[in-house]
């Protein structure tokens, strides 16, 4: 198997078995429900794969105020965003705890059960200070937290079914079968890649880079709730697709989705992601610029120096940060300031926004910045009625 060990050391697995699923659907018809939204879902889905072991359920008081105050867990292991399930004020007054709730998603459909263990209150302005590092609800994270429920209730879940999007099949690996794939490629050092946005060049530099030293490279762009000017991920993963097949070694590189929400966290996110990724068996995690941030919250590289909070074997991956990278027409490649002396003027560098001003206009972004092939698709999408900005 892998040559890392989970975090924490075990990987969680709180899956029904399919021979049980039939009776504890029977059971839990019985049960109070949860309605989760979206973003609840997928951490439901996520702890119930171990995708964020050693999580078993929806956190507690006792960690959920050691992760907010010191990023760790109340073992005293690193954690650094709160997994947690808030619920209304009256709809928490009426359950009690021991009792076993129903988790059911939009349709009413049942997706897993919570073991009510504890039920606590918050202070949502404290969690946003401390985790966004703002209070400002123009953030998408802060925003979504400020419109949530009053209490968390927590404790350990189950899992009825794993996420299974047909959208991404054969793309939906588990850690388990992660740490498989990679135990039977016979890849002992990999090294994960984090995404939420369009692969461009500068991605695929950092990807190479990385590649050039270890043995494999898992690509896990995040599938779940992305903020409402973002590309959706079924036409990300197109891009991956077509970039696969023209420019990468096929024995070398695995993409497989990330169920996960984004949060816009930055550095807090980085390392939340880096652990993620060393559940799924990374030994690696790229972090170059700006990871995980929106608008100017954060500093292009805090989410570097966030690492020097924690000593390396407890965070057990090893992080690879990446300075800024861009195309530069005089050194006619792809480089950092690390490895071209050449100035700004002669770099090829756009934001996202600049990107979806170009596409609105059917205008194909340059081949510096994106491969044709994977700018084709974004024009492609961006010609069609999905196009939501
Ligand atoms: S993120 O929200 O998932 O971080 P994105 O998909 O753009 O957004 O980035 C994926 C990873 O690539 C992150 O580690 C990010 O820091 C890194 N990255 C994105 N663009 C660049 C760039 N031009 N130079 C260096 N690193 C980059």
């Amino acid at each position: 198997m892998s040559t890392i060990a989970p975090h924490g050391g075990r990987l969680i697995n709180r899956l029904v078995p399919p021979e049980e699923r039939d009776e504890m659907r029977r059971q839990a018809a019985g049960f109070r429900q949860i309605h989760l939204n979206r973003r609840q879902l997928s951490d439901l889905d996520l702890i119930g794969i171990g995708a964020l072991s050693p999580l078993e359920g929806f956190m507690g008081r006792g960690d959920y105020e050691r992760v907010v105050d010191e990023m760790r867990l109340a073992s005293g292991l690193p954690w650094s965003i709160p997994v947690t399930l808030a619920v209304e004020e009256g709809q928490a007054a009426s359950l009690a705890v021991g009792e076993q709730l129903g988790l059911v998603d939009g349709h009413g459909e049942l997706r897993g059960l919570l073991e009510l263990q504890e039920k606590f209150s918050y202070d949502k302005k404290r969690e946003a200070h401390e985790v966004y590092r703002t209070t400002e609800d123009a953030h998408p994270g802060v925003q979504a937290l400020y419109a949530q429920g009053e209490v968390l209730l927590a404790g350990p879940i189950r899992l009825l079914e794993g996420p299974h999007y047909s959208a991404y099949d054969p793309y939906h690996l588990t850690p388990e079968e992660t740490r498989q794939a990679f135990t039977d490629r016979g890849w002992p050092t990999v090294v994960g890649f984090q995404t939420r946005n369009p692969v461009h060049r500068a991605h695929e530099y950092i990807q190479k880079c990385a590649l050039e030293m270890l043995d494999g490279l898992l690509l896990h762009p995040l599938v779940g709730e992305t903020k409402q000017d973002d590309i959706p991920p079924e036409t990300r993963m197109r891009c991956y697709q077509v970039l696969l097949d023209g420019y990468y070694p096929k024995d070398r590189v695995m993409l497989s989705v990330l169920p996960a929400a984004m949060r816009y966290a930055g550095p807090r996110e980085a390392i939340f992601h880096a652990l993620i990724r060393k559940n799924y068996g990374c030994t690696h995690f790229i972090v170059g610029r700006d990871h995980a941030g929106v608008g100017n919250y954060y500093g292009t590289f805090d989410a570097h120096t966030i690492f020097r909070n924690f000593a390396r074997e407890e965070l057990g991956i090893t992080p690879l940060f990446f300075d800024h990278a861009f195309y530069c027409r005089s050194c006619q490649g792809m480089a950092t300031t690390k490895t071209c002396p050449h100035g700004p003027e002669e770099r090829v560098s756009l934001s996202g926004t600049k990107v979806r001003e170009m596409l609105l206009r059917v205008e194909l972004p340059p081949a510096e910045y994106t491969r044709q092939e994977v700018a084709q698709v974004l024009l492609q999408w961006a010609n069609t009625d999905q196009y939501r900005i």
